[in-house]
């Protein structure tokens, strides 16, 4: 090796080693003057022998790449989510559960950290990927994108093959100067932590997220039995030895009062910790317990997140203003005197309905209390009466549409009130943005803003609109805000979501009662758009989940929309279900299966078919090419077979876990 290669090798160790005392240790080592020399040193040597920078050279974590899309990564293991408890009684819940199946567990107690999780994959001791949850089941490469977190080393002390999760998050300190920085440059301000780190890790340009000073702790170690580990805290402890960032906060308890105390202690002092938290995770030690214990289709049975209560603040009702959704219905929303509860910055919030308002007698410029608890949608929870002033103003319900003027009619018995002008505006606006949205035709660009501009414009007054936005295209130009380039953007976009698989157009029509879900289950059942439209209540009614109500809506809609599915239909959107491949899944696709025993809940064609919906093969005999045999209950010889042939056996917890999260 040359003196330059050598002092290039050097230099990155230095810098490295200084990274970690300083952002995973908190004990700097080196002063930032020497990082600063070190550091340029080593630019100044890459920039003109790139050929000798190192894969985990620090000079990464100031981002440059830049990516044009996110790719789609299946993990190997799913990405489960936690149950819930919320107070003292349902972790004695969640511990006797655990007790009635015979076990008398540890707990390892840890802060529950509001970020984002994530899956740092390395291999051969560096690493090679970062994936964001996703569904749980597919996530999203932001490799180039976690490189810049300075406490997620590059190289791991050993040349191993491991894969770890935790979360990534911002701290308090970082999102404040972030806003202060932002209000200066005329930028709308950032929510919370959570959303600023959900942001900041979700950026084409890495150079971004580096400025962000995003941090991380690992808490989860998907594969213990690789590395011959026992018990979680073992798992903590070796995942600190090789060099992650683990929260040292962590704490093993031998029982219920040694979670309540941990509890306790921390909702003292959450307020001083320097990054959020919204809650305590507990989790069974002993690992070979855990996997007895199990999963369901979401979370593991071994841990719980108790979830801190919901935080209350008072602010002045100052409005109260009504929107119409898409079916016409018109809900009354509080309008707010700005107020930050849990991080977040509160304007709005919905009353629902009439009989709402009514039931908390509420009057405009009252002193409402607020409630918001993480993820869930703030609400008013009540008004303060004893600060009312005698200025405040009764609540009326509107009796016609804000939008378009229509008489409102309301369903005797029925809280609600509709609009029922199917030219009203708004609800058509409502329909197209439910059209493009993420769930239905997912049609990326196109913002509820720029929807409801080119519907006042005159550009798009319908779904079927859309797809002539090229002929359009010139005539748009000629208003603010459209370049030539982010309408391409759109148009290809619009162009691609031709191909949906059959559920997201379903889904997007908008018909009443179907949701994403009934969406599938039609478009699986009947696999094209006429069969479809030819089916009669009795045959929806047949299907398995499908009610009358449901079965009555599909029939009325396509009784009155004909002209618009032929219209769509000659526009070329794709009418038949893609479904039968559904995707891939690391651990099913391109494996053989044999299925022996009953599995609760699942047939076994159902079984079959979800399998070979990602590719894999089920056949009748275990042979030694045979990949996994699923054991249910009261198994056959087949189940010997697996036995002698050393065959993966997959029971039934295991089954269900991974067919659960196929999707
Ligand atoms: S363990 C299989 N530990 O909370 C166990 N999760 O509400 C997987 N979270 O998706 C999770 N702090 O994003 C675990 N100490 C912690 C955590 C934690 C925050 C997040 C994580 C998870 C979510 C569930």
């Amino acid at each position: 090796m040359n003196d330059l290669a050598k002092r290039v090798e050097e230099l990155t160790h230095i810098l490295n080693e200084a990274n970690y005392n300083y952002y995973v240790n908190d004990n700097p080592t080196i002063t930032d003057q020497e990082y600063d020399k070190y550091l340029r040193e080593l630019i100044n040597i890459e920039t003109e022998h790139p050929e000798l920078m190192k894969p985990n050279s620090p000079t990464n974590r100031v981002g440059g790449e830049v990516i044009d899309k996110f790719n789609k990564i299946v993990h190997a293991r799913p990405m489960l989510s936690l149950a819930n408890v919320f107070n003292e009684d349902e972790i004695r819940d969640f511990d006797a559960k655990i007790k009635k199946e015979g076990f008398n567990p540890e707990y390892v107690c840890e802060y529950k950290i509001d970020g984002l999780s994530v899956a740092l994959i390395y291999e051969h001791g560096e690493l090679v990927r970062g994936v964001t949850r996703g569904d749980g089941v597919t996530g999203e490469d932001i490799t180039h994108n976690v490189k810049t977190i300075k406490s997620i080393p590059l190289t791991l002390p050993r040349p191993i093959d491991i894969e770890v999760r935790g979360e990534i998050f911002m701290n308090k300190i970082t999102l404040k100067k972030l806003n202060e920085q932002r209000e200066k440059d005329g930028q709308p301000l950032l929510q919370n932590v959570r959303n600023a780190a959900a942001g900041s890790i979700r950026q084409l340009d890495s150079r971004v997220t580096a400025k962000r000073e995003l941090d991380n702790f690992i808490y989860y170690l998907p594969e213990p039995e690789k590395y011959g580990i026992k018990t979680h805290l073992e798992a903590l402890e070796f995942m600190k030895s090789l060099g992650f960032k683990v929260n040292p906060a962590n704490r093993l308890v031998s029982d219920i009062t040694g979670i309540l105390d941990f509890i306790d202690e921390i909702t003292e002092k959450r307020n001083k910790l320097p990054y959020e938290i919204d809650g305590v995770v507990i989790k069974v030690n002993n690992i070979a317990m855990q996997e007895k214990l199990g999963y369901t289709a979401k979370y593991p049975k071994w841990a719980t997140a108790y979830k801190f209560p919901a935080e209350e603040v008072l602010t002045k009702l100052t409005d109260i203003i009504f929107t119409v959704g898409r079916t016409g219905r018109v809900t009354p929303n509080a309008v707010l005197e700005p107020v930050i509860v849990m991080g977040s910055t509160i304007r709005r919030a919905t009353l629902h309905n009439e009989d709402y308002v009514l039931s908390k007698h509420l009057m405009i410029g009252d002193t409402v209390a607020i409630r918001k608890a993480g993820d869930v949608i703030p609400e008013v929870v009540e008004a303060k009466f004893e600060r009312r002033t005698g200025k405040e103003i009764p609540f009326q319900m509107i009796h016609e549409c804000p939008m378009c003027h229509s008489k409102l009619e309301k369903i005797a018995g029925q809280a609600d009130y509709y609009c029922k002008n199917p030219e009203c505006p708004k609800r058509n606006i409502e329909s197209i943005i439910h059209y493009v949205s993420r769930d239905a035709m997912n049609i990326e660009g196109l913002g509820d803003e720029i929807v409801e501009e080119l519907y006042n414009l005159g550009f798009v007054k319908s779904i079927t609109d859309l797809y002539s936005l090229e002929d359009k295209k010139k005539a748009i130009m000629e208003f603010d805000g459209y370049g030539e380039k982010s309408l391409n953007k759109i148009i290809e976009n619009i162009e691609n979501s031709k191909n949906n698989s059959l559920e997201r157009l379903l889904y997007g029509l908008g018909i009443k009662e179907i949701g994403t879900k009934t969406a599938k289950l039609l478009a699986s059942e009947f696999s094209t758009m006429d069969m479809l439209i030819g089916a009669t209540r009795e045959e929806l009614e047949s299907i398995r989940d499908i009610g009358s109500i449901t079965a009555k809506s599909v029939v009325e809609y396509f009784a009155t929309h004909k002209d618009l599915i032929e219209e769509l239909k000659h526009i070329g959107i794709n009418m038949t279900y893609k479904g039968r491949i559904a995707g891939t899944n690391e651990i099913v696709t391109d494996k053989k299966f044999v299925i022996t025993g009953t599995i609760t809940g699942w047939g076994r064609n159902e079984i079959k078919d979800k399998l070979e919906s990602f590719n894999a093969k089920v056949s009748g005999s275990v042979s030694k090419n045979t990949d996994i045999v699923i054991v249910g209950a009261n198994p056959g010889s087949k189940y010997q077979d697996a036995l002698n042939l050393g065959i993966t056996i997959w029971d039934e917890a295991k089954t269900l876990e991974v067919l659960n999260n196929l999707q």
